[in-house]
């Protein structure tokens, strides 16, 4: 697939199996994760979180249980950018580049993928979410991606035109 192609075909799908994925793929989404740019080229100040498996179903137990709904989209795998930089503005654009990168990857290997500020959220204000993930508190949750295989190509109706000026 050629560039366009790629991120043509990245569009937030939300209708995902829970099956793992297979540790090369994990692999060659973080390294795309890694070669995002980030402000000052800080890498040391941030932590992507792979979460998996048993983890992750624990995870999705709670989420379900104090929201009432999966905003995990039923997802095989979820990684969570969390960062110890003071700049708000800055942690918030290293992970939009870091997640866009891996959803790129993802699209590129037709994994399905959602950038998930939501999840982030609901694990930040829920102590039973940051003891299962035995958070550090010096690092801020700032968002995350929810990966898995597609069960269905459906995808939410978008126009993705932005307003331009020269
Ligand atoms: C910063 C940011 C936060 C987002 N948070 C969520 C979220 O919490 N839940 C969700 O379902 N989608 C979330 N999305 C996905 C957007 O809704 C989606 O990218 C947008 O509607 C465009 O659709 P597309 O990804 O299919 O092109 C987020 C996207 C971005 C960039």
């Amino acid at each position: 697939m050629n560039f366009e192609e790629i991120y043509l075909k990245r569009r937030s799908n939300r209708f995902l199996s829970n099956e793992s994925l297979p540790k090369d793929t994990i692999d060659k989404l973080v390294n795309a994760g890694e070669h995002a740019p980030v402000a000052k080229g800080k890498y040391d100040d941030i932590l992507l979180y792979i979460i998996e498996k048993e983890k992750l179903e624990a995870l999705r137990k709670i989420i379900i249980n104090e929201f009432n709904k999966d905003i995990t989209f039923n997802c095989g795998c979820l990684m969570l950018i969390l960062h110890k930089g003071q700049n708000k503005d800055l942690t918030n654009q290293d992970a939009g580049c870091i997640l866009e990168n891996i959803c790129l990857e993802a699209a590129s290997l037709n994994i399905g993928s959602v950038y998930v500020y939501s999840v982030a959220q609901l694990i930040k204000h829920s102590e039973k979410s940051k003891e299962l993930l035995k958070v550090d508190p010096s690092f801020d949750i700032i968002a995350g991606v929810c990966l898995g295989y597609k069960t269905s190509e459906e995808v939410r109706e978008v126009t993705h035109k932005i307003k331009t000026i020269y």
